[in-house]
């Protein structure tokens, strides 16, 4: 016997009705109401022609479609008021339940204030940089580039200020803070030059992020005389291209396998202890021997560091690597374990030597400077 689900019914009268009314084959199997698959966009169909012809119904019979122009009424005069005037216009021919069409002019005024737009534009068009090309634009009659009166403005800044620049850049670094031009010069010039070229590492405030110091302070790494900052500056700090950089390299006691966890733990708490934080007493007496033979070269015997190496105070509460300059345990063990290597880079090349005093006379004044 034949599986009773291979047998697909054929279609019922009813189906043939519904067939008939929406104008498709019902015995074909992709239009058939008979099939399932085909009911509900069938019932839809249905659905929607219902509600053509009802809409269809409630439609007033003019505007079903345009008339054909020989059944408008047509153009005819119509008097109307103007003013005080009564004039004679043209009807259009259109008429909807009674309202009527006219064909009145545009107004003068509109329409001159239309045409002076047009000549305006084509005018404006030719005379400046207008129309875009694939590379640049047209570049106008006038000759006008907006870049160039940028251009010329700078030149005039740039030569109101070549005499103090030059003066900025020969005279000794120690005397810009007694002249009182230069010094203001330097500090709105540097203030300038920080916000562009420093403020991305030490904050828009000089205030410092984890690894880029604070110059707001008086705990320099490398010195805060006017000279030290100078230098830093010209030079760079670990700066990979300039052969007069700052350099020192604290060694990476953990990953180098110089130290084993056990004493990176003691010497951790050591560390703490010399700042006067909470510490584990037995460690930190541990961490003590450590320290003098692995730490002391760098951060010398008290632990107030080097700054021929750029060896940070270990005493103190400004800490460089930690999150807000407070001290965490494990941000100093992790700095123990994996070496530091703070790179700040050389501007030498960058910036103009005027640029350079600027900015380094710039930080010096903001609080910290010696
Ligand atoms: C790419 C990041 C970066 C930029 C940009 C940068 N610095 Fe630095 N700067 C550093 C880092 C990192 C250090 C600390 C290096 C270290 O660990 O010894 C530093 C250190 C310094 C120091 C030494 C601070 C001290 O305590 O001795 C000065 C001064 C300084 N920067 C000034 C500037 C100025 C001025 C500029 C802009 C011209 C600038 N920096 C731009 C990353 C940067
Ligand atoms: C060769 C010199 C040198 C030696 C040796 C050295 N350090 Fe350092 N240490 C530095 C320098 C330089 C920095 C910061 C420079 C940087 O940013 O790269 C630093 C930074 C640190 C900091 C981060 C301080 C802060 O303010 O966040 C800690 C903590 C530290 N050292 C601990 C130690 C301990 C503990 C030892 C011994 C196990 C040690 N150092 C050995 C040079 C040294």
């Amino acid at each position: 016997m034949a599986d009773p689900k291979d047998e697909t019914p054929g279609p019922t009268p009813h189906d043939r009705q519904v067939a008939e009314n929406l104008g498709v084959s019902a015995d074909d199997p992709h239009t058939s109401p008979a099939n399932p698959e085909n009911r509900i966009s069938l019932e839809r169909q249905a659905a929607d022609a219902e509600n053509a012809e009802q809409i269809l119904r409630n439609v007033p019979d003019h505007i079903v479609g345009v008339k054909p122009r020989s059944e408008r009424e047509p153009r005819r005069k119509v008097t109307r008021r103007v003013g005080k005037k009564i004039v004679e216009v043209q009807s259009t021919g259109h008429s909807w339940d009674g309202i009527e069409e006219y064909d009145n002019p545009l107004p003068r005024w509109w329409l001159w204030t239309f045409y002076v737009t047009i000549v305006w534009a084509l005018v404006y068009a030719l005379a400046f940089p207008a129309v875009p090309l694939l590379k640049g634009t047209t570049q106008g009659f006038l000759g006008y580039t907006p870049r160039d009166q940028v251009e010329a403005e700078i030149r005039r800044f740039d030569e109101a200020n070549a005499p103090v620049e030059t003066r900025l850049a020969s005279v000794e670094l120690t005397d810009i803070q007694g002249d009182p031009e230069l010094l203001n010069y330097a500090n709105n010039a540097g203030a300038a030059v920080f916000r562009t070229y420093c403020a991305q590492c030490h904050g828009s405030g000089a205030g410092g992020n984890p690894g880029y110091p604070n110059l707001l302070d008086n705990d320099w790494l490398w010195g805060g005389s006017i000279e030290d900052i100078h230098l830093t500056v010209m030079h760079g700090i670990r700066s990979p291209d300039d052969d007069d950089t700052r350099y020192s390299e604290m060694p990476r006691f953990g990953i180098d396998g110089l130290l084993d966890d056990r004493e990176i733990d003691q010497v951790t708490q050591y560390v703490l202890s010399l700042a006067g934080l909470p510490h584990k007493q037995s460690l930190a007496r541990d961490g003590a021997e450590v320290f003098e033979d692995q730490c002391v070269a760098c951060h010398a015997e008290d632990g107030t560091g080097d700054r021929m190496q750029g060896a940070p105070d270990l005493t103190d509460a400004v800490w460089l690597y930690n999150v807000d300059g407070q001290a965490d345990e494990a941000t100093i063990r992790r700095i123990i374990h994996d070496g530091p290597f703070g790179v700040m880079p050389a501007w030498s090349g960058r910036l103009s030597e005027s640029h350079i005093r600027a900015v380094s006379a710039y930080v010096h004044g903001l609080g910290g400077g010696e």
